[in-house]
């Protein structure tokens, strides 16, 4: 199991699962809930930072090793975005539901309708709202999107990935973490790849598919890693100051090799393999 950032109680909860019998699917969506339901984590779920309106709006997607996937953006209300992916996955003819459409087929599915602003992150708002300026930011307190990769004992590969987006981004903005080979994308051929930092560097560039397909080619997780951030980098230099964003990947292949690597210095993952867990400090470009 590998997840972006320090996140051992996540990748814990995978680990729970699999000893129990799960399935890789069921570890990274294990995963993915802890920082959901976290309300001292701004980036996720229940807790996370509002958009400039002060509304809580959630992106987040699930991908198995056959290739199916569900995926959830602009949802409102709902504690554990990944949860709705994964039954959008499982049970309609679809992919990806958005906003009032994906709020509907939650609580037409049993999910509990929650007030996803925590006072901290509405004092956080408020804060913002005295100068209402919106900077983007490095490594805000070292945690972004939580992104999950696992490999099971028969070899499935499967992802997860979650995010409240962008603290204080417009209304109705979308990142990478939903939107299946950007933010997450898995081959169960070849392996899977996870984004975490400024979404719309992973977007334009299609990051998580792209490392998948580097793989494919014979790249190593950590060589893929490294040629999609060095894609960011040479096709937006002259765009960003590298000084005020963020962009990290993790990935692993089918053999259980792994990679992570990001823009700037900062980013780090937790991986448990062999019985022991580790927070690791990922390489960085520049
Ligand atoms: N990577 C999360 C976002 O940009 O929304």
């Amino acid at each position: 199991v590998i997840a972006t950032w320090e996140n051992e109680a996540a990748v814990a909860a995978a680990r729970q699962r699999l000893l129990d019998g799960g399935t890789a699917l069921d570890a990274v969506e294990a995963a993915a809930r802890v920082p959901e339901a976290d309300p001292e984590n701004f980036t996720v779920g229940y807790g996370g930072l509002p958009d400039r309106d002060g509304e809580v709006t959630l992106d987040a997607c699930i991908m198995n090793e056959k290739g199916d996937a569900g995926s959830v953006t602009f949802l409102k209300n709902i504690k554990h975005p990944v949860s709705v992916a994964r039954k959008i996955m499982e049970e309609t003819p679809h992919v990806m539901l958005s906003g009032a459409g994906a709020l509907q087929f939650a609580l037409a599915n049993g999910f509990e309708k929650t007030d996803l602003l925590t006072p901290e992150a509405n004092a956080r708002w408020e804060e913002w709202l005295v100068e209402k300026e919106y900077k983007p930011a490095v490594n805000i307190e070292r945690h972004d999107t939580i992104g999950v990769l696992a490999i099971d004992d028969k070899g499935r590969i499967s992802g997860a990935c979650t995010t409240s987006g962008m603290a204080f981004k417009m209304h109705g903005r979308v990142g990478d973490s939903p939107i299946i080979g950007a933010g997450l994308y898995v081959d169960g051929e070849i392996g899977g790849a996870c984004a975490t930092g400024l979404g719309e560097l992973v977007m334009t560039t299609l990051g998580s598919f792209l490392i998948v397909e580097l793989m494919r080619r014979g790249l190593s997780p950590q060589e893929a890693c490294e040629e999609g951030i060095r894609r960011i980098v040479e096709r937006y230099k002259d765009k960003y100051d590298y000084d005020e964003f963020q962009v990290g990947y993790i990935a692993i292949n089918k053999e259980g090799e792994h990679g992570a690597y990001s823009v700037v210095e900062g980013f780090n993952y937790t991986l448990y393999q062999k019985e022991k867990t580790s927070v690791v400090e990922a390489g960085n470009m520049i």
